[in-house]
């Protein structure tokens, strides 16, 4: 048996009201729908204010004089104002939710051609993620017979979305293959971080992290980020660019975040700062983690409130950026050892994307080899190839585990840069290969860490042998003050507990002690060998 079709319309006050002693002559979207010999509806669901009764009313009979078949049930909905989206979809989300559709036996219709384009545009919606089961019917005037007007079913089951799919399937390889510069790469975990990070540039303005070892590629995928936001109309402003760890004392807090003029000495005008250039576009702050805790501060409320104070100045500047962060250290650690704020590495860690060493992608390094090469033409307009056993030879060293990739896409960027300017005649030939092996190798050998086996044969910086259990505690002295910016700071570290204690006064000065003990000083300290 075959379905009977229900159509849900909403009263249209002003296209189906026509006046009364002339509505035959007129088109009126709701009962034109029942004009039509091929259409045979066994319901009207007509959704009504409740102020317009009588219309409702009026129309019900004409549709029942039109079509004696077809039933009319009224529903009544109340909308305080028809053209506020959030109450119309609410209101009309409500009817389709108690509504008890019985699809085995009816097939649904929604009416589109009435009510503000506001409940238009929700029944679309409604109807779009299935919440009404139904497909729409629109209405118009336009027809060669009087009032009937003409009208069209418009099926939005999915399947018919197919070509709109594929066409939002292909985009986002687009953008996909775009923040991969190209390259095919194969590695599973690499791409599927393409492929986050291409939704989240699309849709999102929060804060990004990218993290990982010198090299890896943060910078050029920050670039790329920026890009790509740009060709999806994500971005208005600016890309701007900074490394945190250029920047030095009140030096710092005036680059990134502008100063008056006399704010200091030397400040003969005012400056707009970094972050304002970045108002409606990206700020990238590369090493993230080099930034003083002052500065730290005052980006976090930037990055929240959209307000800073340039240096100076009593009232606060506004700019509202996204910001990506890049950092090779690791930023938790940093907050353990006070070094970073707990609270700005909990915000720029919403999303966090961590980039693979070369090391662990080695089977990205000949698709990475073909793309230098590419470049090197697109660069310098020398076409150069490997010679077969000299790109096996290549290709099966870099995979090895000898090949340790220190510097990353910065090591392999450079021995092909060698490689194709030295190649004779555009050809990289097998003995260049192995001369570049050894020189790799010992590039990496050189920045091996030299072992202390044994830390009782340990020296101090006069010559004077040192007892295994000064030179423990040394070492690791040391270690602090290389990562720290300045004595107060690697005080801070070591004495952390003593500090919350208020066990000690003058962090800085104890360490001053400590170090002099073995003839240190916090300059030779920092300078020191790992
Ligand atoms: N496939 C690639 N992906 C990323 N970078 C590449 C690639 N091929 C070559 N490079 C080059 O490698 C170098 C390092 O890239 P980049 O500066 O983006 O690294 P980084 O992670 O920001 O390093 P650092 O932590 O030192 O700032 C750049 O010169 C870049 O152009
Ligand atoms: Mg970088």
């Amino acid at each position: 048996m075959a379905k009977r079709t229900v159509i849900f319309g909403l009263l249209g006050s002003r296209l189906d009201g026509a006046a009364h002693d002339r509505r035959w002559d007129q088109w009126r979207p709701t009962v034109s729908l029942f004009q039509h010999d091929d259409l045979e509806p066994a319901r009207l669901v007509l959704l009504s204010q409740t102020q317009e009764g009588r219309l409702a009313e009026i129309v019900a009979a004409d549709v029942r004089s039109v079509s004696p078949n077809t039933a009319v049930e009224h529903v009544p909905v109340r909308f305080k104002d028809p053209w506020d989206f959030a109450e119309v979809f609410r209101v009309l989300d409500d009817v389709a939710r108690a509504y008890p559709f019985d699809r085995d036996n009816e097939d649904y219709l929604v009416h589109i051609t009435t009510g503000t384009h506001v409940a238009q545009i929700c029944l679309f919606l409604l109807v779009e993620t299935r919440r009404i089961p139904a497909r729409l019917v629109q209405s118009s005037p336009r027809s060669t017979r009087g009032s009937q007007g003409n009208y069209s079913i418009i099926d939005l089951d999915l399947s018919r979305y197919d070509a709109l799919a594929a066409r939002f399937a292909a985009e986002h390889r687009e953008g996909v293959d775009f923040l991969k510069a190209g390259i095919a790469t194969q590695n599973a975990a690499f791409n599927r971080l393409m492929e986050r990070i291409e939704h989240v540039a699309g849709r999102s303005t929060d804060p990004i992290l990218l993290a990982g070892p010198t090299g890896v590629g943060k910078t050029q995928l920050a670039r790329r980020i920026f890009e790509l936001k740009r060709r999806l109309h994500a971005v208005e402003g600016s890309f701007v660019e900074v490394n945190c760890a250029t920047l030095r004392g009140d030096h710092a807090m005036a680059t990134l975040f502008g100063h008056e003029r006399g704010a200091f000495t030397g400040a003969t005008a005012r400056r707009d700062g970094l972050l304002r250039a970045a108002d409606g576009g990206l700020l990238f702050l590369d090493e993230i983690g080099e930034l003083g805790l002052d500065e730290q501060a005052m980006l976090l409320r930037a990055i929240e409130e959209g307000v800073f104070l340039p240096l100076g100045a009593d009232k606060p500047a506004k700019s509202r950026f996204q910001l990506i962060a890049g950092t090779n250290r690791d930023l938790a650690a940093d907050v353990r050892a006070g070094r970073f704020r707990e609270d700005l590495l909990a915000r720029i860690d919403l999303w966090s994307f961590a980039l693979p060493p070369l090391a662990e992608r080695r089977e990205d390094i000949e698709p990475n080899v073909e793309h230098e090469l590419a470049r090197h033409f697109a660069q310098t307009g020398r076409r150069v190839t490997f010679a077969a056993e000299a790109r096996a030879r290549f290709l099966t060293f870099a995979a090895s585990p000898a090949a340790v990739w220190r510097a990353n896409f910065r090591d392999l960027g450079a021995a092909l840069t060698r490689l194709a300017t030295l190649a004779p005649g555009g050809r990289i030939t097998a003995p260049l290969v192995e001369e570049e092996i050894e020189r790799l190798r010992a590039g990496w050998a050189r920045l091996e860490q030299p072992r202390v086996d044994s830390p009782s044969a340990a020296t101090d910086a006069r010559g004077e042998p040192l007892d295994r259990f000064d030179a423990v505690q040394l070492a690791d002295v040391l270690r602090v003050c290389r990562e720290s910016r300045s004595l107060s700071e690697a005080g801070r570290t070591l004495f952390a507990v003593s500090r919350t204690k208020k066990a000690s006064s003058n962090d800085a000065d104890r360490l001053r002690k400590y170090l002099a003990r073995f003839g240190l000083d916090y300059e030779s300290a920092r300078a020191s060998d790992s």
